[in-house]
């Protein structure tokens, strides 16, 4: 199988050296990436800046930094695979603008105009074609079911894993996590908190062979 993953954060550059960006460390992602590996599946992974060795043996590596960058990899990678994974902390907004030198401080406030970026989860929901399975990731600190499963009709989402963030010892930057794995047929599975490896195992079993 043709496994499609993102992950990591993206970077939205202010000017030459600042930019925006979240605390995603792309643990999850790259977790899911070797899982999908060792069960022998040829992988791509497009992803953001972060500090994690490239897992062996992938079909493709395609590092990016910003979520159009992102979207443009996704987009172009997507017809060739059979099961996309979105792992990935876009970010929604973006500087209007990009300033060519750096900014100078001054005494005053500084006040930035963001725009929203491209949803690739959205993007790439519309483009789905039946036999493809597209699993999305939703991180919430509240109303978590309601927000997945939203998300998951709107983005045409098969699977959605949805995890809680704000409590300690899960989720951003932390080896271990939960997840509750919705699929779109309305069954739903409680994967407690383990490490990601781990998690990462049982969602593709879950995922790739949903009746056993
Ligand atoms: O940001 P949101 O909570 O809607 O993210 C849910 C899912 O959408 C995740 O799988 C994430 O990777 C994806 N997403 C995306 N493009 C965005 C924002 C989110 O693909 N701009």
């Amino acid at each position: 199988m043709n496994v499609l993953i993102n992950a990591g954060p993206t970077r939205e550059s202010i000017d030459p050296v600042r930019f925006i960006t979240n605390r995603s460390t792309g643990k999850m992602g790259y977790a899911i990436a070797e899982a999908a590996l060792k069960l022998g599946h040829a992988v791509t992974l497009v992803s953001g800046p972060v500090s994690l060795p490239v897992p062996d043996g992938l079909a493709a590596f395609i590092p990016i930094e910003s979520a159009a960058e992102m979207a443009g990899a996704m987009k172009q990678a997507m017809p060739g695979a059979d099961l996309i994974i979105l792992c990935a902390a876009v970010a929604d907004y973006r500087p209007v603008v990009c300033s060519r030198s750096k900014l100078k401080k001054s005494a005053g406030n500084l006040f930035l105009e963001l725009e929203r970026t491209e949803d690739i989860a959205l993007s790439l929901g519309k483009r789905k074609r039946g036999n493809q399975i597209l699993v999305g990731f939703a991180a919430e600190t509240d109303d978590l079911e309601t927000n997945a499963l939203r998300k998951m009709k709107e983005k045409n989402f098969d699977w959605i894993a949805a995890n809680e963030v704000g409590k300690p010892g899960r989720g951003f930057a932390s080896d271990n996590n939960a997840l509750t794995l919705y699929a779109s047929d309305g069954r739903r599975f409680q994967l407690e908190l383990q490490s990601k490896k781990r998690l990462a195992v049982e969602l593709l079993s879950l995922i790739l062979h949903p009746g056993e």
